[in-house]
């Protein structure tokens, strides 16, 4: 092309960043790759391979992890894994450090490596995938060197196996690897089938900086490699990125196993756009939005929600600049968008279009390349919000648009979905900004930008788009546990008796739903003897039913969620004060129904505990994060929602208001099955509650069989966390029944709580009763 013709066309002419050194990377290291376990390579097999998506040509030969590879990979790293620990963290953050240096280093090699594997365009790869990937390092090095100062009760988990998606395949690499290792865990990682290359070239890096060995571990292969790790006996936490189907099938194959569990999944994120937006820069960011990486993104803004009177205009001015996209070969340094990763995935989008027979659909009038797996710009309008498309992740560069009329029903269209990762709100009005974006149930939400991602901001989701976040100080938590060893819990049998009632009166106490006392369902009960035998009273036995209906209270008390902490601390001191005059009574109650000598202690410190949670009430305070980008990520705490709870056995009084406590103080709703054993405190309790002035349906309170009240418990659709601290250990049944919505589940796999120490009580309730939402909003220069 002659400086004339393009002066001409204006047209922009190819900017090819070369593969050279990548391919010759490949060829380097033989061009077929084993696993690296224990700081080695396996010889390699030819059982798969790995292609460039965007003309087709084969890259490199892999191996497909046999089951004995996997158990290699995983013995290595449990060897590896106490001499990593106790270095400590400045030992750990040297490592760290080095790695982040490498990777800085050799940025260009990762760049290109990862674009010829994944088909993204170099311009992502270089200024967002891999900066990212550096920065995650660098942030993390932080985190080991201040762990043993600011995380002095914590310490690793241990083994963690970590199961990766290929579309940020460096950067989920390293989301997961680096906060594991600062910690002080070993891991054994899978990146997905059709992108294992920069991590192979990651496992260079940690030869060159002289990584102990089997302290990273990577083994390669399809979901049957991952299946092999989540299901080995001797890895103690599962990380996850993929698609909330594989989520839902690890949730089920790790149920009881006491592994501990993250999953960061899919969504149907929103993006909208109010009237008074600054329109361009929303068009703008739509492009980052959808078009980023071929809209394979787990938190693309993808669902387009745009207000009425704007949205002919806005529709316009989308289509003249999707015409405008240039899309082609990923190498080239003017391409918005690239390859899509695999034929496979290009046909899941083409039929899920072409399969579409609602509203319209218009694709971008782009030159379309030859060969490669390319799939053109697409929106889809008109659609109802109920239509498959609207509801459904394509995984590609189609956006899918509605319009809105008022806030309040942009809100509620948002959070019309079963996923809640991200959002995206444009707005020239930060009155309406802030008033939107607690009210949209997500993991992340932006305000005037999106897809913005930092190491000190967490990630993650809610609903079905998963638990845990990645990134930040809220990160940690997924690969540390409290100092200690918990003993095996013994479960407490209830006593018999044959002596019948001195009473001739019916004083069978009842349920306690929506702030009523309320018959059980099927109008059983059960006699409760003490320890010589004596008839103490009657507890109702609750059923399927009952639960249901406690679970619709609890929801109908959504008000609860909105309150100050200044009133819900008001409440728990009110409940404290009321309990405090009724001690003696309750002393004596839990030494009948125990048999023991602890009703005065269980008493003292169940009142103590109402003070300290009504302290926490307004202090659980959130955290701003410094992002290196023009803005702050304002982490808040929100309330899970209801929390449905099997209490302690042991403690019945402690036990149930060290599980009731902390949730109601961080704004959650309740429902409470008491101990199974001794129900009869809690049934007394429920009357201190009536007198407290506690909202009818924040606390719902049943008695009955642990093992009949789980499974409806954990299997509800309208509860958001299950926690069981009952000594019958339902911890497998618990986590199976709860993959049907990914609710939180925080079970004691039969491990033992001491309910009178500070087990009992503090931050690890309040952060199973809050979620962390981070609003990215616009700050500073
Ligand atoms: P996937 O969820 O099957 O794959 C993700 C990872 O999980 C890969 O490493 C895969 O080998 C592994 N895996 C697959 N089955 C497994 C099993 N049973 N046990 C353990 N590990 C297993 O995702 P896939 O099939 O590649 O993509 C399908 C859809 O998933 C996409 O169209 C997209 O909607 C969604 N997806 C979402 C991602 C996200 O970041 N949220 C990432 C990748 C895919």
């Amino acid at each position: 092309m002659t400086v004339k013709e393009i002066f001409e066309t204006m047209d922009y002419g190819p900017a090819p960043e070369s593969a050279g050194d990548a391919l010759a990377w490949i060829v380097d290291q033989g061009a077929a790759f084993g696993h690296f376990i224990d700081g080695d390579w396996t010889a390699p097999r030819k059982d798969f391979q790995s292609k460039n998506p965007a003309n087709g040509e084969t890259l490199a030969d892999l191996t497909q992890a046999t089951q004995d590879e996997v158990n290699a990979a995983v013995t290595a790293a449990r060897k590896a894994q106490g001499k990593w620990e106790s270095l400590g963290g400045h030992g750990r953050a040297k490592y760290l450090y080095a790695i982040a240096r490498l990777l800085q280093k050799h940025s260009r090699l990762f760049a290109v490596l990862e674009t010829l594997d994944n088909g993204k365009p170099i311009r992502e790869s270089r200024d967002i995938d891999i900066p990212l990937v550096q920065r995650h390092f660098y942030y993390h090095a932080g985190m080991a060197q201040l762990m043993e100062a600011e995380l002095p009760n914590a310490q690793a988990l241990g083994v963690c196996g970590q199961i990766i998606p290929w579309n940020f395949p460096l950067l989920m690499l390293a989301w997961k690897v680096a906060p594991a290792l600062a910690m002080g865990n070993t891991v054994v990682l899978k990146p997905a089938e059709y992108t294992s290359l920069t991590a192979l070239a990651f496992a260079d890096i940690c030869q060159q900086a002289g990584l102990p060995a089997g302290v990273v571990n990577i083994v390669t292969g399809d979901g049957a490699v991952g299946e092999m790790i989540t299901a080995h006996e001797d890895i103690n936490k599962v990380a996850f990125t993929g698609s909330t189907e594989v989520g839902k099938r690890i949730r089920e194959a790790t149920a009881g196993s006491g592994k501990s569990l993250t999953l960061e999944l899919g969504g149907k994120s929103p993006y909208i756009v109010f009237d008074d937006a600054d329109i361009d820069s929303a068009i703008e960011g739509l492009v980052d939005a959808i078009w980023f990486n071929q809209g394979q993104v787990c938190c693309a803004g993808s669902r387009l929600l745009v207000q009425e009177g704007i949205s002919e205009k806005f529709h316009t001015k989308l289509k003249a600049r999707m015409d405008g996209l240039r899309l082609g070969n990923p190498l080239d340094k003017c391409i918005d968008v690239g390859a899509v990763v695999d034929p496979v995935q290009l046909q899941t989008i083409t039929q899920m279009v072409d399969g579409n027979t609602e509203g319209e659909t218009y694709k971008a009038a782009v030159d379309m390349p030859l060969e490669g797996c390319f799939y053109p710009p697409t929106l889809i309008t008109g659609l109802a919000p109920s239509s498959k498309l609207m509801q459904e992740e394509i995984f590609g560069p189609v956006l899918v648009s509605t319009t809105f009329r008022t806030p309040s029903e942009a809100v509620q269209l948002a959070n019309n979905t079963r996923y809640g990762l991200a959002a995206t709100l444009w707005t020239e009005n930060v009155n309406l900004a802030l008033d939107i974006a607690p009210k949209l149930v997500a993991g992340v939400v932006w305000v005037n930008a999106t897809n913005l991602f930092d190491a000190a901001a967490g990630f993650g989701g809610v609903r079905e788009s998963g638990y845990g976040r990645e990134g930040g100080w809220e990160g940690l938590s997924a690969y540390t546990k409290p100092k200690g060893t918990a003993k095996a819990l013994k479960p407490v049998e209830p006593f018999s008796g044959d002596k019948g009632p001195l009473d001739p009166l019916d004083r069978t106490p009842k349920l306690y739903i929506g702030g009523k006392q309320a018959r059980p369902d099927g109008g059983y009960s059960q006699n409760i003897y003490g320890k010589n035998g004596a008839l103490l009273g009657q507890a109702p036995i609750a059923n399927r039913k009952d639960v249901r209906n406690a679970v619709e209270a609890a929801h109908a008390a959504k008000g609860w969620s909105g309150t100050t902490g200044h009133l819900r601390a008001q409440i728990l001191y009110y409940i404290a004060e009321n309990l405090s005059a009724r001690s003696e009574e309750f002393a004596h109650r839990i030494n009948a129904l125990t048999g023991g000598k602890q009703g005065e202690a269980e008493v003292e410190t169940s009142i103590r505990r109402l003070f300290t949670y009504a302290a926490w009430a307004d202090k659980y305070d959130g955290q701003a994060h410094g992002v290196p980008i023009r803005g702050v990520a304002l982490a808040m705490k929100e309330p899970v929602g209801v929390i449905g709870a099997l209490c302690p056995d042991e403690t019945p009084l402690l036990g149930l208001v060290s599980v009731m406590a902390p949730a109601i103080a961080m704004g959650n709703r309740t429902v409470l099955i008491a101990s199974q054993a001794y129900p009869l405190a809690a049934t007394d309790f429920y009357q201190v509650l009536e007198t407290s002035d506690v909202p009818g349906g924040v606390v719902n309170i049943l008695t009955g069989q642990h093992s009949d009240l789980a499974k409806p418990l954990a299997g509800h659709m309208d509860v958001d966390a299950t926690w069981s601290f009952s000594s019958t250990d339902l911890s497998a049944e618990i986590e199976r029944e709860s993959a049907g919505n990914l609710k939180r589940t925080w079970v004691n796999n039969g491990l033992a709580r001491d309910w009178f120490g500070a087990e009992g009580e503090g931050r690890a309730f309040l952060q199973a009763a809050t979620e962390v939402k981070n609003i990215w909003v616009p700050y500073g220069e």
